[in-house]
């Protein structure tokens, strides 16, 4: 509950990414303070969750389903509440442009009633009396215990509602940590967690490491639901003393491809490819982060995805209609140069004015091309604003590309040609979980499943599936006479 509160430890003082000017200097924008849990706070919210799971004390995990959705009902309305806040907070704090602020938080709420819709369903599909050879059960879903929830900073407050709401509804006891960048926007949300929840139910740990470590190796964790990097999900889970009895429902990295045929209507698929690459300044797990292009089409393809990046409106995140904006993560336009410098040194071009060019947390983006596998960009998860161009004559140079990925979430295919698109479908289905046909690569709509294979993704996080995934059917039975 209210933690926070009473904390009287060390705080945070958070600044944008970004400065701004006044009387002709820039300064830094002081966005407010949040604690900074050590190690022992870390290990009461171990406690508290504990008591919580414990049914004698808390009695979240054998409360009424009706009873769990009025408390996440009345949390939504005190949410709503605070939408401004919170918008404007994740605009300071992540950069991300204002009215895609305004569009997460009312996805956020609309996932929430959503979820809550398909919680009555599965309530009532399953929780009926069956007899079976003799035998009388009722099979019921039953929460896995506490649940450790942690979100990414590209959607500090979907994507972190997106497993806490699920795991609660099921009756899971919660540690919620929020992202190290988005983290301030949880500080509206605080006396609403603590009214409507009951005490250690939501346990909301503003730390890092030095904190999350200890959570994880006192052993009192059942699920880990955490959305980020792959190497940071697998160093989660090994901090856990018995991994083995650790359910985990991951989303993690991803370098989707676009694959452009020569059957394909360039208009769309430059489109398509524009924003599938850049929105949110490539900032998205989904995002198209390779794009390969047909020999014979290569050179139309870039002149066009060329004027389609320079009218995409780069600047402040306040400022409307922006699509490209500064870069909140600390060393991140470094990275991308570095990205950008190797793949020149291996013989690719920047083909498009400016690329490339950073000010500030400001990166330009840059069009690459030609890409091969020798250049790291062809590899590595950019999660910026850079988009390698690979041209490819035979089905084999994209195909190889996802059979040796590490990842495995979705692909976009732009072809003109049914027959065609039937007879890639099938095999690419098999390496990935979800082809798009002639439009970019999304989570969404949140009712759709969102998973993925290989380092992608552990679980389903979509409406509906992820209760499943928060929950274990148990039953018990008795013998009829
Ligand atoms: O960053 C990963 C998100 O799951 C992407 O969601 O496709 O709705 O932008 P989105």
């Amino acid at each position: 509950g209210g933690r926070i509160i009473d904390w009287d430890g060390p705080m945070q003082q958070i600044d944008s990414p970004v400065e701004i000017r006044r009387n002709g200097s820039l300064e830094p924008v002081r966005l407010g303070s949040c604690p900074q849990l050590d190690a022992q706070a870390g290990l009461a919210a171990v406690e508290a969750v504990r008591q919580a799971w414990d049914h004698g004390m808390g009695l979240w995990p054998t409360l009424s389903v009706a009873d769990r959705i009025s408390r996440v009902e009345a949390f939504t309305g005190r949410m709503i509440e605070k939408r401004e806040a919170i918008v404007r907070l994740m605009m300071w704090e992540i950069c991300k442009p204002l009215d895609e602020c305004r569009v997460e938080f009312d996805r956020t709420v609309e996932y929430i009633r959503d979820t809550v819709d398909a919680l009555k369903d599965l309530d009532r599909a399953s929780s009926r009396f069956v007899i079976e050879k003799g035998i009388y059960a009722q099979i019921r879903r039953a929460p896995l215990g506490p649940t450790l929830c942690m979100g990414p900073y590209n959607y500090p407050l979907n994507e972190t509602f997106a497993t806490l709401i699920p795991a609660l509804l099921m009756g899971n006891p919660v540690i919620l940590k929020p992202p190290r960048l988005g983290r301030l926007l949880y500080v509206p949300l605080m006396e609403a967690f603590r009214d409507c929840f009951p005490a250690g139910v939501v346990n909301v740990v503003f730390g890092g490491r030095s904190m999350v470590g200890p959570i994880m190796a006192s052993g009192i964790i059942s699920v880990l639901a955490f959305i980020g990097s792959s190497d940071a999900a697998s160093a989660l889970r090994k901090a856990h003393p018995n991994p083995n009895q650790l359910r985990c429902i991951l989303g993690m990295g991803a370098k989707n491809p676009a694959i452009v045929m020569k059957s394909a209507d360039m208009e769309l698929a430059v489109a398509e490819c524009a924003a599938g690459s850049l929105s949110f300044s490539g900032q998205r797990c989904t995002a198209l982060k390779i794009l390969f292009v047909h020999e014979d089409r290569l050179d139309e393809f870039v002149e066009r995805f060329v004027d389609a990046v320079a009218a995409m409106p780069m600047g402040m995140p306040w400022k409307d209609g922006v699509r490209i904006t500064p870069l909140p993560e600390p060393g991140k336009c470094t990275y991308l140069g570095m990205l950008v410098s190797d793949a020149i040194a291996h013989g690719a071009r920047v083909v498009n004015a400016g690329g490339g060019q950073s000010g500030g947390s400001l990166f330009h983006p840059a069009v690459l091309s030609p890409v091969n596998a020798d250049m790291l960009v062809y590899h590595e998860e950019q999660f910026g604003p850079v988009v390698p161009i690979v041209p490819f004559r035979d089905m084999a140079t994209p195909v190889n590309y996802m059979v040796e990925s590490p990842f495995g979430q979705q692909l976009s295919i732009f072809s003109d040609d049914p027959k065609e698109v039937a007879g890639l479908v099938d095999p690419l289905v098999n390496q990935v979980c979800r082809v798009n046909i002639n439009c970019l690569c999304q989570r969404g709509p949140d009712t759709f499943p969102f998973t993925g294979r290989k380092d992608s993704a552990e679980g389903t996080l979509s409406v509906g599936d992820a209760l499943r995934c928060f929950s274990i059917r148990t039953l018990v039975a008795a013998k009829g006479t």
